[in-house]
This record gives structure tokens, C-alpha cells and sequence, in this order.
């Protein structure tokens, strides 16, 4: 069964592209058939990170129909089994994609034949941003230490909440007071709270239906760039406040210590996992890898794709 994880946390430079490359090798390393995409349109650099030349092909040649499916714009990476379809030569940035384009795009991702899918997305809350973090229900939020990093975190959880809400209230069955009062209302000002309070007012009995959409999402939290000095234990306290204060299933997974190797191995466009496979941080790595997959044993020999 393919797995799909996007890789969101509203910060730019928390280490979303970074996480996606290493991750998706250390996955494959584990014998999984692996893709990543970048989804960071108008501004990819996933390539750098995963030390795969300029590629020539990628989504725009899925999107002018060059060709007919998406996994013939997967090109192979230095690790067997990793693929990496790129958004290099998209045109587009992220906030102008045509929605068709967006949808066409899902859903091929949807179907693409691999064991995991990592998909690396663009910094904020824009709502194309969001609606690629929606395409799976098990995702991955990546943050640092920092409080304005924290902040962002849970700026992005309302946001997706909000979006998650909205698309939910669209069907028929809500009543139409309740669609007019959350059209009006504006992700960055109001929260789930305030649309189950007007859900609460004119349909009581859709609030628990409400919740339990809500609640069919899970989490998985990231913290990267973490230093020897600072408090281990901050991923489970925010694991625990996010676990009381939403309503969803969230799991902190670990930390990522700080290395300075790092820059070395983004100058050098090499994928760092491969060229310090034994530091701390490569060590994290590869824990997260193994939550994430909790040591699955592969369902298929790796393929090869051309
Ligand atoms: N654990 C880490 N230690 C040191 N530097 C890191 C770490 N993780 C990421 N970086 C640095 O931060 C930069 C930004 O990471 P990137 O993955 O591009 O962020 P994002 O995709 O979230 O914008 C990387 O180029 C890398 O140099
Ligand atoms: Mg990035």
C-alpha cells in the first residue's frame, strides 16, 4: 500500500526540502520504492538537496501533456529505489496554479505506484500550499526550537484546520447561514473554534460530525535544528498541548540536532545523508525513518524506472 506524506510547518528555513531529500533516501535505503516531489512551485531547490543535476524533465511536462503519466517524469537519484520528480521548470508560482492543474495534479500523485510518496511543500499558508498538504490525511510538520517557529507551527494547524472545515462545509447538507458566516470569515482571523461556534448555533447536530473530520488527520512532529542546550523534552510538550488543544492524533517523532555539515553538504549539492552518514544528526534521521515506516519490511523489490 502506498503511503503518502507531505512535509509542511508554514516556516520558510526550518528544513521541510532538507528532511524530504534525506528522509526519502533513508526510506529507501530501507529497501521501500520511494518518490519525493517538489511541490515548491516557484521556488524548487529540491534537486540541490538531493544532488541530482538540473533535471531535464519534470511536472511541467506532465502538465503540457507531454507525456501521459506522472511516474514517466520520476528520474532516479545516486540512491536505488529514490525518485524525484521535480517542479524546476514550472512556470508558475505556487499562488497563480490554475485549479485544474492543482486537481490534475492530486490526483495523479494519488496514483503513482510507489511504496512512499514525500512530498516537499512551500513556506505559509497559502491555500494551494494547503490543499497539497490535504492530499493525504497522514502528514509530516517540521518546525525548530524557536518560539517564532512554534508559532508558525500552530498558525499552520489552524490554517489547515480551516481549510479542512471550509471544504467539509461546501457540501449540501450544511445550512446556509452557516456557509455565508464562514465565507465571510478569513483563515487568518478566525479559527475552528469560531466556525463550531456558528455550526453549534445553526446545526448542533453537525458539530461531532465536524469533530470526527477533524479528527481523522494525523501528525507526525518534527524538530529540526536542535541544540545541545536546549530543552529535550519541548517535541512531547507540544505533542501534548496539540493533542488537548486539537482534535486530531498527534505524534512527536524527534529531533533533528543541529550540524553544521549540513551547509557543507547543501555547497557541495551533495545529499548530506550520503556524505556524513554517521553523524548525530544522520543517527536522528534515520530513528524518524524507522517510526515513520515502524520498520516495515519492503512489500516489493524496488523498481526501476525509466
Ligand atoms: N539540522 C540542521 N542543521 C544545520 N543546518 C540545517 C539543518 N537543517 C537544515 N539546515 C539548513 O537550513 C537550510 C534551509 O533548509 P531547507 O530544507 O531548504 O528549508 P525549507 O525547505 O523549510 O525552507 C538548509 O539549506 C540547510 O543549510
Ligand atoms: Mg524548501
Amino acid at each position: 500500500m502506498t503511503e503518502i506524506y507531505p512535509i509542511g510547518g508554514g516556516k520558510g528555513g526550518v528544513g521541510k526540502s532538507f528532511l524530504a531529500a534525506n528522509l526519502g533516501a533513508l526510506i529507501a535505503k530501507q529497501g521501500h520504492n520511494v518518490v519525493v516531489i517538489d511541490l515548491d512551485l516557484g521556488a524548487s531547490n529540491l534537486h540541490t538537496l538531493l544532488g541530482v543535476k538540473r533535471p531535464k524533465r519534470g511536472l511541467n511536462r506532465y502538465l503540457d501533456k507531454t507525456v501521459r503519466g506522472l511516474e514517466s517524469v520520476a528520474v532516479p537519484t545516486m540512491i536505488p529505489g529514490l525518485f524525484f520528480i521535480s517542479s524546476l521548470h514550472c512556470s508558475m508560482e505556487i499562488a497563480n496554479l490554475l485549479h485544474a492543474h492543482k486537481l490534475k495534479i492530486i490526483t495523479a500523485i494519488q496514483k503513482l505506484p510507489f511504496d512512499y510518496i514525500l512530498l516537499d511543500l512551500g513556506t505559509g499558508t497559502n491555500f494551494n500550499t494547503l490543499d497539497f498538504f490535504l492530499t493525504s490525511k497522514e502528514s509530516i510538520l517540521i518546525g525548530t526550537p524557536e518560539p517564532t517557529s512554534i508559532e508558525n507551527f500552530f498558525r499552520f494547524i489552524n490554517a489547515v484546520y480551516f481549510r479542512i472545515l471550509k471544504q467539509t462545509l461546501k457540501r449540501s447538507e450544511f445550512h446556509s447561514a452557516v456557509k455565508d458566516a464562514v465565507t465571510e470569515m478569513s483563515g487568518a482571523t478566525a479559527g475552528t473554534h469560531d466556525i463550531l461556534k456558528i455550526v453549534s448555533k445553526y446545526q448542533p447536530d453537525k458539530k461531532t460530525y465536524l469533530k470526527n473530520k477533524l479528527s481523522e488527520f494525523k501528525f507526525k512532529l518534527i524538530l529540526n535544528q536542535f541544540r545541545k542546550n536546549m530543552d529535550s523534552t519541548l517535541g512531547n510538550k507540544i505533542e501534548t498541548v496539540c493533542n488537548r488543544h486539537f482534535h486530531s492524533d498527534f505524534q512527536f517523532v524527534g529531533n533533528i540536532r543541529y550540524d553544521e555539515q549540513i551547509h557543507d553538504a547543501v555547497f557541495s549539492k551533495t545529499l548530506y545523508i550520503h556524505k556524513y552518514p554517521h553523524t548525530q544528526s544522520s543517527n536522528d534521521l534515520k530513528k524518524i525513518a524507522e517510526k515513520i515506516t515502524r520498520n516495515q519490511r519492503p512489500t516489493s523489490l524496488p523498481k526501476e524506472i525509466s
